[in-house]
């Protein structure tokens, strides 16, 4: 019996080691030198060496033991907020390196760009030299460390962003969303060795090396990747608003506590009639959601005029209160479940 005890303990074990996620620095695809005389070899060894390392690393035993062993790489990122900073910066450096080795090649290595990729640069940017500059003017003007981006955004169109330190676009902490298909590093230790200070010198030899052919590929899989859609549901921001006083005044409620709910009606009424009058994400934007949407407005009002009203029984309009939060609550969640199909 304890012999069957310890089996099964053994295999308990192996099963979550095998389910862990463990990540690994990738291989520079080129030597060292390759990169050269754009970007040094001996900074690009300590940058994917050391730092880089560094990156993953801290980033396995950050979650190690943890429940973020064992979801994805674009949910660590995408819910950076509800994340530490050792997770949000090493993931972001995990990803956003991995990113950057990828679009790199020298000269003779580089494929050509797609017609695809080249049509929507044209039609956003006029062109590949207004696009550089575009996006060089994001790199400069990022004070401190951090990263420019070309990115697909949630409707599907090419974005100019740049983010700090090692966040990225994918994270719901940055302003603006998409999924990046090009990323340029602008932390010092990307370029300090060669260039010190001047990152302006760095950023005219950098485009030397990006591989045109592979940000192709990246955009090809970005416009089918499920993640867009995601982000595009993560994005609607008066729904996130909406749910934080939701959440303030409904779980309180149902602990009987009705003070936030009584305090806030007015508020809870307000997101409301902003959640009716917002865009929700595409995919989510029929019939069903919008008369939802509506019930959910009416209900947030009718529980604002009852707080207001005058009451000799306040334990009863607490009952009926709590009756009418839940329902608000339940349309809600019907909503989200909406967005969800
Ligand atoms: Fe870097």
């Amino acid at each position: 019996m304890k012999k069957l005890f310890h089996l099964s303990a053994l295999i308990t074990l192996f099963s979550f080691i095998a389910n862990a996620q463990v990540y690994n620095l990738p291989n520079l695809p080129f030597g060292l030198a390759d990169y050269e005389p754009f970007v040094d070899a001996q900074t690009m060894e300590i940058h994917h060496d050391k730092h880089h390392a560094a990156y993953v690393n801290n980033l396995n035993k950050a979650i190690s033991g943890t429940a973020m062993e064992k979801i994805s790489m674009n949910d660590l990122l995408m819910y950076a907020s509800f994340r530490s900073a050792t997770v949000r910066n090493n993931a972001g450096g995990h990803y956003n390196h991995s990113l950057f080795w990828d679009i790199l090649a020298p000269k003779e290595k580089q494929g050509p760009i797609s017609s695809e990729l080249q049509k929507a640069i044209d039609s956003k940017f006029t062109s590949i030299d207004s696009l550089i500059a575009t996006i060089n003017k994001a790199a400069s003007t990022r004070f401190g460390s951090g990263w420019a981006w070309l990115v697909v955004t949630p409707q599907g169109e090419l974005a100019v962003y740049s983010t700090p330190n090692q966040d990225n676009p994918i994270m719901d902490i940055s302003a603006e969303r998409g999924i990046p298909i090009l990323g340029i590093d602008v932390w010092e230790h990307a370029y300090y060795l060669k260039y010190q200070n001047k990152r302006a010198d760095y950023l005219s030899g950098i485009w030397n090396l990006i591989n045109w052919g592979a940000v192709s590929d990246k955009y090809a899989a970005a416009l089918t990747d499920p993640l867009l859609k995601e982000l595009e549901k993560d994005n609607w921001l008066a729904i996130k608003d909406f749910h934080k006083v939701m959440a303030q005044t409904f779980h309180p409620a149902e602990e009987k506590n009705f003070a936030p709910l009584r305090t806030r009606s007015g508020e809870l009424y307000a997101k409301a009639i902003l959640l009716k009058n917002s865009t929700p994400p595409t995919s989510a934007n029929n019939e069903r959601v919008q008369e939802a949407l509506t019930r959910l407005e009416k209900q947030c009002l009718d529980i604002h005029q009852l707080v207001q009203k005058p009451s000799k029984d306040e334990e009863k309009k607490n009952t009926q209160l709590f009756e009418m939060i839940t329902k608000a609550h339940d349309i809600f969640h019907e909503v989200e479940g909406l967005c969800h199909d």
